[in-house]
């Protein structure tokens, strides 16, 4: 299952594009403040957008979905990896908040819990790994195919998960400064609590169905 599919999005083909917002630019306020979405998402991903598009503009046979690009990540060149990487994490980072956040529910609740006592342990585990990605980066909540189980990694730059062998993204929480300094400056901590904050678990529980069950 592909989140292109899922979210009905195109991706690949002609020209990769920028996915609109799944709500306003002031609807995770005051988590997350307006200017700060603007930013990201008007500018940050729809660079990540552009740059993709120039990197491939004389490679037809290369631009493929991005999950295409990701399996294959060692026959393209930094520049691919970084922007490919950065508009697949971001879509799905947004899809990941809501203005209205949902409780953890159902098979991801069960799984998280069978592998962590509480979700409490689960979100400071989390919590300690994005502390400790040292620069920019994504902390995931990943689903491990070769051992069938759910753990957290940390990855660099726009690096994910789709990147590795094996490696299924659940949750992603961005580490970069430009998603949170205006509102948190330093604070990372302060940043990854707010995430939870306003995680949309539904979609979470839906994407891990989808890829996983
Ligand atoms: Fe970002």
């Amino acid at each position: 299952m592909k989140l292109t599919e899922l979210l009905e999005i195109e991706s690949g083909g002609e020209m990769y594009s920028l996915p609109e917002l799944p709500y306003s630019y002031d609807a995770l306020e005051p988590h997350i403040d307006e200017e700060t979405m603007i930013e990201h998402h008007s500018k940050h991903q729809a660079k990540y957008v552009d740059n993709l598009n120039k990197e491939l503009a004389d490679l037809p046979q290369m631009r493929k979905p991005l999950e295409e690009i990701f399996k294959d990540i060692q026959s393209y060149n930094t520049a691919v990896r970084n922007n490919a990487g950065g508009v697949w994490n971001h879509t799905f980072f947004w899809n990941l908040l809501s203005p209205n956040p949902t409780a953890p529910t159902s098979e991801l609740k069960m799984d998280i819990l069978r592998k962590w006592d509480t979700m409490e342990d689960f979100q400071s585990e989390f919590k300690d790994a994005g502390l400790k990605r040292f620069g920019s980066g994504w902390v995931w909540l990943v689903y491990n195919e070769k051992v069938g189980g759910l753990e957290i990694i940390s990855t660099p730059n726009q690096d994910n998960p789709l990147m590795m062998d094996g490696m299924l993204p659940i949750i992603g929480c961005d580490l970069w400064e430009h998603a949170y300094y205006l509102k948190h400056k330093s604070n990372r901590g302060n940043w990854i609590d707010t995430f939870f904050e306003i995680l949309n678990w539904d979609f979470a529980n839906k994407w891990y169905n989808k890829v996983v069950k």
